[in-house]
């Protein structure tokens, strides 16, 4: 069986850079509060008419240059976002015109902040298998136009940006890559962290439900769960493996809130900086969050191949999983 290697990374962020100044505009906020309670420093927006597909092409073309490949060897498209452009068809289908793929399989996911380690799970699953050669596995957002920018929305608006990260994993047969993934979800916390609107409850799709279409989340709920599951699935993907905390290079986070990558990082007993953190500069861009800083990491040194890594996600559903990768 062949292993699932990421054999190129790639990422992208709209110019249109958002300070935590810029949203004082709209909210009683202050840059100490949003540093302090989120380490965030500043996110992008992307401009209005551009959607999650378009975000992806660069984070493509990156990945795909990464891996020295081009877009007519890929044999298939995960596309992990839960801000697509339409409510259908999804956000894959539309990366698919973009670029000159064939008429391969594109498969839209949503899995919120876990997105792209189900995506991980997905692409690994179809090329130990065979069945694929190279998946291109994306997870993009535009965020800012859900964003609630009354007073109300403030603990929710300084916190989400919007970007685009991709991976390409292809078939190898050294034992490298993606080795195990471990995935979960309860959804007896939906409501903890959603947007409800539009629906398909109720004729109309509007109008209906209590949450209603602006992002509601229940913060400190989220925090809690966030730190416990993080640091659960980061221990399960080191058992599968038989490897301790030291012997893992780097531990990639999704991008939620430094504080929350910190309290992970303390109940493994591990110091701060093997945790890859690059929230400051792009806020939490949730499915695209891992991919980002991966294809980041990749580029600044941080991470380097042969590297273990353990990559772990949690987010809305609730959902929350990890994967235990040798880059
Ligand atoms: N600026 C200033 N004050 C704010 C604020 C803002 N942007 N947002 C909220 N506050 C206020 C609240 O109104 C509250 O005031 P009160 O004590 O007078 O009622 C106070 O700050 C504390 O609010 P709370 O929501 O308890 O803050 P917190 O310490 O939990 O931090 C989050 C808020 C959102 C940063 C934090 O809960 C968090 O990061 N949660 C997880 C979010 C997350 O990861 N979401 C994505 C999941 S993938």
């Amino acid at each position: 069986m062949p292993f699932a290697r990421v054999a190129g990374t790639g990422y992208y962020v709209p110019p249109r850079l958002v300070t935590n100044h810029d949203l004082m505009r709209y909210y009683d906020t202050t840059e100490e509060w949003i540093v302090e309670r989120s380490g965030i420093h500043e996110r992008h927006f992307a401009e209005p008419g551009t959607g999650p597909a378009d975000l992806a092409v660069s984070a493509v073309e990156m990945a795909l240059a990464d891996a020295g490949l081009t877009p007519a060897e890929v044999d298939m498209i995960v596309f992990a976002t839960l801000s697509p452009e339409y409510y259908f068809p999804g956000s894959g289908c539309l990366l698919q015109r973009k670029l000159p793929f064939r008429n391969i399989p594109a498969l839209d996911i949503r899995m919120q902040c876990s997105g792209f380690i189900y995506g991980l799970s997905i692409a690994q699953m179809y090329v130990q298998q065979g069945m694929y050669r190279h998946v291109l596995v994306v997870g993009a957002e535009v965020q800012s136009t859900s964003i609630d920018f009354s007073p109300e929305g403030r603990t929710v608006g300084v916190i989400f940006g919007d970007g685009a990260g991709a991976a390409v994993v292809s078939a190898t047969h050294e034992p490298v890559g993606i080795l195990s993934t471990h995935l979960y979800s309860d959804g007896k916390y939906a409501e903890e962290l959603t947007i409800q609107e539009p629906t398909s409850l109720y004729p109309g799709k509007v109008g209906h439900l209590p949450l209603g279409t602006k992002p509601h989340m229940n913060g400190r709920e989220v925090f809690r769960h966030a730190v416990t599951r993080m640091t659960e699935v980061a221990r399960e993907a080191m058992q599968a493996q038989g490897w301790q905390p030291g012997d893992v290079a780097r531990f990639i986070p999704h991008q939620a809130n430094k504080r929350i990558a910190q309290s992970v990082a303390e109940q493994l007993s591990l110091a701060e900086d093997k945790f890859y953190i690059n929230i400051q500069k792009y806020g939490n861009t949730t499915a695209a969050s891992i991919p980002i800083a991966l294809a980041e990491a990749a580029r600044d040194g941080s991470v380097q191949r042969g590297d273990k890594l353990v990559l772990m996600a949690f987010g809305s559903g609730f959902t929350w999983g990890s994967a235990a990768v040798i880059y």
